[in-house]
């Protein structure tokens, strides 16, 4: 299998050690998927693995390495809106769905020491992954990560360095640390075979619910989720089981917000902002990389950039739990920004909303 250079177009075999193409473009996979079906799905394995034959997949190690993520129940919340479980996970956030696919990855390829920045729950997976792997990792999130993320990922038997500053700085410490030394840059942005995960998240919904909802609520930090979901809507498109894209609701902290004051001027490069501290940790990007491929998504498919307002954060909070949810603040931002919406636009029917990290999380 090869990745394909986003910028240049130069191919590439997979089992490349660099995290991105000479020039700088970052990789894409060389595949295609067969169109889906219904009867394509292996009812017999009971994870996410279940649509592997629309996944790139090299070969059997996710078999090793599946901790039977995905398979997250759809909840209704009330007459407008169904929430998508997504914190009923090994490591409870949806990073599971990237980082197992993208561990097998490292594990096909003989890796043997891998390095990754995150705000917390990518870093969680990863070492979670990583040591089913047998591979020796470090993971680098930014001062001010929630101490019990941190605990999980060292709990994992990995390195974690807390690093002065924001999340792009820390990003930034990872990369030159990488490339200096010339290790696996095992990072949840760059590479392609995380996305190969979170497609299954609409995968799953459609199997679950036998269509896609009108609106979609997706956070956008680097847009992990949102590519991945994008990839397997239009994959769906194209084989037919859906008529027309859903509305997609992209989620920015109000905080951190490149991508949405992007779209309010139409550009196709992600505004340049300063972030400020937000409660919605897992979004504050500032520098998101693949920043021009979101922009280039949303203006396609029309998807609309909304806020999460801060002060409404811990409101939203309050309000899942009291109906028995219990997820972490980045994810009652999502709540939040559907109220917000909603408050703004009048009442916003069949909405499906991602519940992606679990409370005890960031609780400090
Ligand atoms: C709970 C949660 N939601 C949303 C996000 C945003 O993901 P991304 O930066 O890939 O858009 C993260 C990222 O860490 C997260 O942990
Ligand atoms: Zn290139």
């Amino acid at each position: 299998m090869d990745y394909i250079c986003s910028k240049c177009g130069k191919k590439v075999s997979v089992s490349t050690r660099q995290a991105r193409c000479s020039c700088g473009g970052l990789w894409k996979l060389d595949f295609t998927p067969p169109p889906f079906r219904p009867d394509g799905i292996d009812k017999s394995q009971w994870s996410q693995f279940r649509y592997r034959k629309y996944m790139a997949l090299e070969d059997e190690s996710w078999r090793e390495l599946t901790l039977g993520e995905g398979m997250t129940p759809v909840v209704r919340m009330d007459g407008n809106v169904l929430l998508k479980m997504d914190y009923m996970m090994p490591t409870l956030s949806y990073k599971d769905r990237g980082a197992a696919v993208l561990m097998a990855h490292c594990k096909a390829a003989g890796v043997d020491y891998v390095v990754q920045d995150s705000s917390g729950n990518a870093g969680n997976s990863i070492a979670a992954y990583a040591s089913r792997a047998g591979i020796p990792c470090e993971i680098f999130v930014p001062q001010g990560t929630s101490p019990k993320k941190i605990a999980m990922i060292r709990a994992h038997g990995a390195v974690c360095t807390v690093v002065p500053g924001n999340r792009d700085h820390c990003a930034a410490v990872c990369r030159e640390k990488a490339d200096r030394e010339g290790l696996y840059y095992a990072n949840h942005v760059y590479n392609p075979f995380f996305y190969e995960g979170t497609k299954t998240y609409i995968y799953e919904v459609m199997e679950q619910l036998g269509r896609i909802p009108e609106h979609l609520v997706i956070p956008v930090g680097n847009g992990t989720l949102f590519l991945g979901a994008v990839k397997a809507l239009e994959h769906l498109l194209e084989s037919g089981a859906i008529v027309s894209m859903p509305r997609i609701l992209a989620v920015q902290s109000e905080k951190c917000d490149p991508l949405l004051k992007a779209a309010q001027e139409g550009s196709r490069e992600p505004a340049r902002v300063s972030p400020e501290p937000t409660l919605a940790e897992g979004i504050a990007i500032g520098v998101p990389m693949r920043g021009e491929e979101i922009l280039e998504y949303a203006y396609k498919y029309h998807v609309q950039f909304i806020h999460a307002p801060e002060e409404k954060i811990l409101e939203a909070r309050e309000i899942l739990a009291g109906k028995g949810i219990y997820c972490e603040h980045t994810t009652a931002a999502n709540y939040a920004a559907y109220l917000e919406f909603c408050r703004q636009n009048g009442e916003t029917r069949d909405c499906l909303i991602t519940m992606c990290g679990a409370g005890l999380k960031s609780d400090h």
